[in-house]
């Protein structure tokens, strides 16, 4: 398969997480996630770690200059010339203009996919999310499946800090003014794929990875 580079974009709880692990698992396209790596830091206490908590717990995003550095390191890294998943980033529009430069000597990105899912859904689903310690891997704690461990690896399950009320109301309208006019700058740059995010996840799945393939 040619290296793909390759966005998922949308509103907290929209299912970025979810799909980006079964994408990256299925595909063998290495994903990243920015609040996955916020919250590694956080678990290691770095500097970086307590800088990011002090955002994160209110629901705002980490200053522009710690993100891009921290994930375009990742990149450098993690992908090299192999493509990635990028999940959660960029966010903002210095985030997005610092990664289209970077990109452009290897083509650019390929795909944006935007996961469209409403704000009552997005509530319900964030109200009840658990996740892994281990592997960060997203849980509904609806699932019957999910009895206290992680589905994907067996590490015990969390309910992560921001999902509480206040925070989430309050990341859903930090994604309204900061994120969401990323859907035109992608839109603009003929790259945007939307995707109805209101289904099964196998559903939303199998659109993802069809849109992926076709790239
Ligand atoms: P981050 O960790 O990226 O959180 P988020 O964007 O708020 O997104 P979520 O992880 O909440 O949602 P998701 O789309 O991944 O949904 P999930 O798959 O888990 O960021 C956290 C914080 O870090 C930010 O607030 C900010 O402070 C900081 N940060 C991160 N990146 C940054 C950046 N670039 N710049 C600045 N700051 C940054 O699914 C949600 C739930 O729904 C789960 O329970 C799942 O099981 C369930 N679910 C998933 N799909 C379905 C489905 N199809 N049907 C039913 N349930 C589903
Ligand atoms: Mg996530």
């Amino acid at each position: 398969m040619i290296p793909l580079k390759v966005i998922l974009l949308g509103p907290p709880g929209a299912g970025k997480g979810t799909q980006a692990a079964r994408l990256s698992d299925a595909l063998g396209i290495p994903r990243v996630s920015s609040g996955d790596l916020f919250r590694d830091h956080q678990r290691r206490n770095t500097e970086m770690g307590q800088l990011a908590r002090s955002y994160m717990g209110r629901g705002v995003l980490v200053p522009d200059d710690v993100t891009i550095r921290m994930v375009m390191d990742w990149i450098d890294r993690e992908a090299g010339s192999g493509g990635f998943l990028l999940d959660g980033f960029p966010r903002t529009e210095a985030q997005a203009a610092t990664l289209d430069a970077a990109m452009e000597e290897s083509g650019g990105i390929d795909k944006a996919i935007y996961i469209k899912v409403s704000k009552d859904e997005l509530v319900t689903r964030l109200s009840d999310r658990l996740v892994c310690t281990d592997c960060q891997m997203p849980h509904s704690g609806r699932d019957p499946d999910t009895a206290g461990s992680c589905t994907r690896c067996g590490g015990k399950l969390y309910q992560r800090e921001d999902d509480k009320p206040e925070a989430v109301e309050k990341r859903i309208q930090v994604y309204m003014e900061e994120t969401a006019p990323l859907v035109e700058h992608y839109r603009e740059a003929g790259i945007l794929e939307e995707v109805e995010g209101e289904r099964s996840v196998e559903e939303v799945g199998r659109d993802l990875t069809a849109l992926i393939s076709l790239t």
